[in-house]
């Protein structure tokens, strides 16, 4: 039986993507944070951590790894889809609060991702494959959401690097997601704003993200690989800045 870990996988994207392989006869370890809304299955087995404390992580990883041994189990995959994602806004004027904001983003996208490889790596399988979900604002500065898009950043590197560490043995990508689901507190206006800023103009919804991990865990011959699923949104702003509408 093919396994899969999946960080982040108790509700939204993550809950899906678990869903999604349960119901590919796989089995499911799945990463939680505070809520799991997954209903219980007998292929799926939860794990709680907070990703933001490097504490809680190395006890996920004993965890996992009493559990990977005690079943003699190997891992197939790995999706790295735990998210933390403030505005630097709301945290205020105390440099103490800007500390733990910047280091809470950190570790979730980069020292948890980066502990959970070291401490997996005598557990895959072969032809195992790794995506880590990043955001299309990796690439693009955002003054409101600077320590989100900077760890996110580190994320995909971190990611490229593992591709290179592993090579022969694990393929490790990269989905950078533009807005493909709305959180509910958006407005419909900046949903509509949000929509004409990209070519595709829907919300993609999570299946589109689903859809490329799952092209990227069978893709025998990508490694190393950051694909977009943005709906054109990262062409659109690009596109913006050739000042098409000027006329002189
Ligand atoms: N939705 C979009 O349009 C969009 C756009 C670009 C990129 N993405 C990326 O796509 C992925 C999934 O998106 P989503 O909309 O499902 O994200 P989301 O609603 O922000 O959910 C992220 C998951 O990460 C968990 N998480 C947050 N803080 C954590 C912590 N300290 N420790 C452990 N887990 C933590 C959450 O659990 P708790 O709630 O229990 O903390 C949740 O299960 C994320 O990587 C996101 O950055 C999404």
């Amino acid at each position: 039986m093919k396994t899969i870990l999946i960080t982040g996988a108790g509700r939204r994207l993550g809950k899906d993507l678990a869903e999604y392989w349960l119901a590919q006869g796989w089995r499911v370890l799945a990463h939680y944070n505070t809520a799991n809304e997954l209903a219980s299955h007998e292929r799926l087995m939860s794990f709680q951590a907070d990703l933001s404390s490097a504490d809680s992580v190395l006890g996920l990883c004993e965890q996992l790894n009493d559990w990977l041994r005690a079943n003699v189990t190997q891992l197939d995959g790995l999706v790295h889809n735990a998210s933390c994602f403030v505005p630097d806004a709301v945290v205020g004027d105390r440099l103490r609060d800007h500390a733990e904001h910047v280091q809470k983003h950190l570790h979730v996208h980069v020292g948890a991702p980066y502990l959970l490889m070291e401490a997996l790596k005598e557990y895959w399988a072969n032809q195992a494959a790794v995506v880590a979900i990043s955001d299309i604002y990796s690439d693009i500065p955002n003054q409101r959401f600077a320590a989100y898009c900077a760890s996110k950043a580190g994320l995909q590197n971190l990611a490229l690097s593992q591709a290179q560490r592993l090579a022969g043995k694990v393929r490790v990508n990269v989905i950078q997601p533009g807005p493909v689901k709305f959180l509910p507190e958006h407005s419909e206006a900046y949903r509509q704003q949000v929509l004409s800023q990209s070519l595709i103009r829907e919300e993609l919804g999570y299946e589109a993200i689903i859809d490329a991990c799952v092209y990227l865990m069978n893709a025998r011959a990508l490694t190393g690989t950051v694909m977009r699923v943005d709906g054109g949104r990262f062409v659109t702003n690009r596109y913006d800045q050739t000042f098409v509408n000027q006329t002189s």
